[in-house]
């Protein structure tokens, strides 16, 4: 049976589901049935009757499966009205801001019996599985930890893309638009799989900037899993040459590593990268966990973890300021970059040594804050203590 899908939030990266549920419908497995955006819808592959009310749209469309592709501060009510509505989700990445948002959407997942798929489609990846697998048959050896490095660069435009672009909250509520809670959550989610269920006791965290934003543009943060082992996150928008972003798997026998926007593998006794494509549709996916139960690649259950991380980003200081020496700005307002000078080679050594920035000859790196996490009597994340050391 075909099921009936609606999009909340059009434009953006909505426009990249927009082009993923048109090939669905080409293959008959879906029909869309409604957009919904608060601004005008731009063109795209698709026609469908258009909304600017969500609430509208599950009343008069009664939709199968709603995706939702707004911003991360409207999500949890968004996929509130959802699931109340009768629909399956498949909710964007972060799917909530803080541990208070997770428990109370899990709460509508139990109270509805619905399903909910978050948007992390790096999980899909068969070059992730691939890595997994070699793990589980000890091509690495013992897991020691596992670190993951990106470079990327973004220049002013992209802060003024949205309302919520570099900021902290908006309205009150967290928007946390930086670095380690948006472009690059795939990396540090797809270290958290690797890890598989061993869950954070700490977290320490480094955060810097290099604009007049209220987020990180540079971060790097170790992650201590109950099993005593370290993940960790070294990220920039100020980058040099770029990195896609490679998650190393540090082992007895040798390393693996994934670079995993590209699907590329290299595991200990290869020559070099190689491709392994492939990724599982997450909305494909949904739409079989309807038919049949088949399991949910990303379950929003699978996402505590990381949205514990995200009571600490929430809770964390301001990212420190850097500037003078330490960056290097070139061209004009919007298309205006800054670089820190030497960051490639501190972002690759904190994942080579497992240590933070601080840890390194890095003369603008800062003392860490430090998160403590518990689990509650009801085994839920909690943070128990924080000190800036
Ligand atoms: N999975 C990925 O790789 C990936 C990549 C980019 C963005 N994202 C995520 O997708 C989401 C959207 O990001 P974006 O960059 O497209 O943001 P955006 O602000 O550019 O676009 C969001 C769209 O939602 C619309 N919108 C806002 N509030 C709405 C509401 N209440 N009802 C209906 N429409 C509403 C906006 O008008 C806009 O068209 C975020 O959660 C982001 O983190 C994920």
């Amino acid at each position: 049976m075909t099921a009936r899908v609606a999009l909340i939030g059009a434009n953006g990266h909505g426009r990249w589901h927009r082009r993923q549920i048109a090939g669905l419908r080409a293959a008959g497995i879906v029909e869309l049935v409604a957009l919904v955006d608060v601004r005008p819808v731009e063109p795209g592959p698709d026609e469908a009757p258009y909304f600017i009310d969500h609430r509208e749209m599950l009343r008069e469309a009664e939709p199968d499966v709603v995706v939702i592709c707004t911003p991360p501060h409207t999500h949890r009510p968004i996929a509130t009205d959802a699931l109340r509505a009768g629909a399956d989700v498949l909710l964007e990445k972060p799917p909530v801001l803080s541990l208070a948002e997770h428990r109370a959407l899990s709460e509508v997942l139990r109270e509805t019996g619905r399903a909910c798929q978050v948007g992390f489609q790096a999980l899909g990846s068969a070059a992730l599985r691939e890595l997994r697998r070699s793990i589980a048959y000890g091509v690495v050896g013992t897991v020691t930890g596992v670190a993951t490095f990106a470079s990327w660069q973004r220049d002013d435009a992209y802060y003024q893309r949205s309302p919520w672009a570099g900021r902290r909250t908006v309205n009150g509520r967290p928007a946390l638009d930086g670095a380690l809670a948006n472009p690059l959550a795939h990396a540090w989610m797809q270290c958290l799989a690797i890890m598989d269920g061993d869950k954070p006791v700490g977290v320490e965290l480094e955060r810097y900037r290099c604009r007049d934003i209220e987020v990180d543009d540079t971060a790097c943060m170790r992650i201590t899993l109950a099993s005593g082992r370290p993940v960790v996150v070294a990220v920039t928008l100020c980058g040099e040459e770029k990195v896609e972003g490679e998650v190393v798997v540090h082992g007895t026998a040798g390393r693996g590593v994934l670079e995993y926007p590209t699907d590329r593998l290299r595991l200990p006794g290869d020559d070099g990268f190689r491709d392994v494509p492939g990724r599982t549709n997450l909305l494909e996916n949904l739409i079989r966990h309807r038919a049949d139960g088949t399991a949910l690649i990303a379950p929003l259950a699978c996402t505590e973890q990381f949205t514990a991380v995200l009571d600490v980003l929430n809770s964390a200081p301001e990212p420190v300021l850097l500037g003078g020496d330490t960056v290097v700005e070139e061209g004009d307002p919007p298309a205006r970059t800054v670089t820190i000078k030497g960051v490639n080679t501190a972002l690759r050594q904190t994942a080579e040594k497992l240590a933070l920035l601080s840890e390194l000859p890095v003369p603008w790196a800062v003392d860490p804050h430090y998160a403590r996490l518990t689990a509650t009597p009801e085994n839920a994340l909690q943070i128990s203590e924080e000190t800036v050391r």
